[in-house]
């Protein structure tokens, strides 16, 4: 069965693709043992398994364990197996004073306030693979074989147009496939025109506050939120308002001070919450967009995975020529780093905003987009969503039940609804959620705090845990890792 540290670390040998294989897992192992990711006596796993879960020769394997052994990091016992040792070379250790020493070093650099305030407010996480990491498909599940074969045919005879930078708005093929597939799937009204391909909904972000607002303009978000927008929109002088959020979606203010000039939602589920918004706010948030002359930017990036009941529509399609710009990606339904997306942008806007992106980032990859038409066309995209929404739904139903068999019904969240590829394990409002997250890290588990995605100061508590990435025979062993990081009492019971 695949451990921990075995995802741990294929995630650092990923990290560092260049190389000798031993060398690499020799650092793997190392780097993991110094940063605490693997702790003293903690248990390595058998040499074959190693090798087989990484598909390296197990003789690489033994190498580098022998290695590690001679060097004084790791411990063999017999009959029992190989374990960090209880203390390593003093040496090599990462001392508080040279961690610190790195971070002076960092704040000696001159940065621009934007850049101060976005790191002040940093949430990547360097780990993007592992137990329970929210919002990340299963990649290996995809078929990727498929989409090579359809991606050498596409390119068997190329022209030279597709070595290029994208004309505006990317592949055209690209665009009508996607036209048809958001109409059938998403109820989304448009012309292939309309449509621009991005590299990801950040980027979508990035270009459309950039083009419709001023510093000092107002965006609604919503309370809570994704971090990544809201990083998005500080770093171009954006002044957000923190909208609250209840099970019916965003709830806008009756009166309004200052009119907003964007309007950030994600009405199909909300994100991190899990709500859907109620058709009586999507009529009320259309009304205040059309009085203030604003924009509605509508974030459906995981509705595909929805797991009972209907597909919720989106706003866009509402109502004709809607003021809303609509976003998606295929980093759920694909892989995050694929790194492509698409905005379905009003009639009034689309050639300024082809324009202004293709002025700002030159992007191509049209070959690629050619492909990723090719595949959509001939049906293995919905395909493999359709595949995945099985998967998934099973996947969620293992970590629901873990919940409640664990921690009781309490401990679900009335927000989450059945969808998406995370859900929120709920804590009570005196507990410490970023202290449990980061001793869940700590260990392996790679939950994220609730209370991170608010910026007002009455954040509510719990857990954003990923299931779809996980098998479900796995989920009970990180689990109980969880469990040991916070305690019943941490519960709403
Ligand atoms: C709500 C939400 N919007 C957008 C994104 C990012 O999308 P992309 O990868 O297309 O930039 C994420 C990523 O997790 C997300 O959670």
């Amino acid at each position: 069965m695949r451990s921990l540290v075995c995802d741990l670390l294929q995630l650092r040998l990923d990290e560092q693709p260049e190389g000798k294989l031993h060398k690499r897992l020799y650092n793997a192992i190392r780097l993991s043992i110094l940063d605490g990711s693997l702790p003293p006596q903690s248990r390595l796993p058998p040499s074959r398994d190693l090798a087989t879960q990484l598909r390296h020769s197990r003789n690489t394997v033994l190498t580098v364990y022998e290695q590690l052994l001679a060097e004084g990091y790791i411990v063999s016992r017999s009959g029992s197996g190989t374990f960090v040792a209880r203390t390593v070379p003093d040496s090599l250790l990462f001392t508080a004073e040279t961690a610190s020493e790195t971070r002076h070093d960092v704040r000696a650099i001159s940065l621009s306030h934007r850049g101060e305030a976005l790191l002040a407010h940093s949430s990547a996480s360097p780990r993007q693979w592992g137990a329970f990491l929210p919002g990340v498909p299963d990649v290996g599940e995809f078929p990727h074989a498929l989409l090579r074969k359809i991606h050498n045919r596409v390119s068997r005879k190329p022209q030279a147009m597709q070595f290029s930078y994208s004309p505006f708005g990317g592949s055209c093929d690209l665009q009508q496939a996607l036209m048809e597939y958001l109409r059938v799937a998403r109820s989304v009204r448009c012309t292939p025109e309309q449509i621009l391909i991005t590299e990801g909904i950040h980027q979508a972000i990035d270009l459309v506050s950039r083009m419709l607002c001023n510093p000092g303009d107002t965006a609604w978000i919503e309370e809570p939120a994704y971090w990544g927008i809201r990083n998005v929109l500080q770093m171009n002088g954006v002044a957000l308002q923190p909208i609250d959020v209840d099970l019916s979606g965003m709830d806008p203010p009756e009166e309004i001070h200052t009119p907003p000039r964007l309007i950030f939602v994600t009405p199909s589920h909300q994100y991190p919450l899990g709500c859907v918004m109620s058709m009586e706010r999507r009529r009320r948030l259309l009304a205040i967009a059309r009085q203030t002359g604003g924009w509605i930017v509508e974030d459906d990036y995981d509705s595909e995975f929805r797991f009972s009941g209907q597909p919720i529509p989106a706003l866009q399609g509402l109502i004709d020529d809607a003021p809303v710009i609509y976003t998606g990606t295929f980093s759920k339904t694909m892989w995050p780093g694929l790194r492509l997306g698409y905005v379905v942008l009003p009639q009034a806007l689309a050639q300024t905003l082809k324009t202004a992106h293709a002025e700002l980032y030159r992007s191509g990859r049209l070959l690629d987009q050619a492909a990723l038409a090719q595949f959509i066309r001939e049906g293995h995209y919905t395909a493999h969503i359709r595949r995945m929404r099985l998967l998934y739904a099973r996947r969620r139903q293992r970590l629901t039940t873990l919940i409640t068999q664990y921690l009781g019904k309490a401990a679900l969240s009335e927000f989450n609804d059945n969808a998406g590829l995370h859900l929120v394990l709920k804590l009570e409002d005196h507990h410490d959620d970023i202290a449990i997250a980061r001793n869940a890290n700590e260990k392996g588990v790679l939950v994220r705090p609730l209370s991170r995605y608010y910026m007002g100061d009455k954040p509510q508590r719990g857990l954003l845990m990923g299931f779809a990435a996980m098998k479900e025979e796995e989920m009970e062993a990180a689990f109980k890792v969880l469990l040991g990081c916070i305690t019943k009492k941490d519960i709403n019971k």
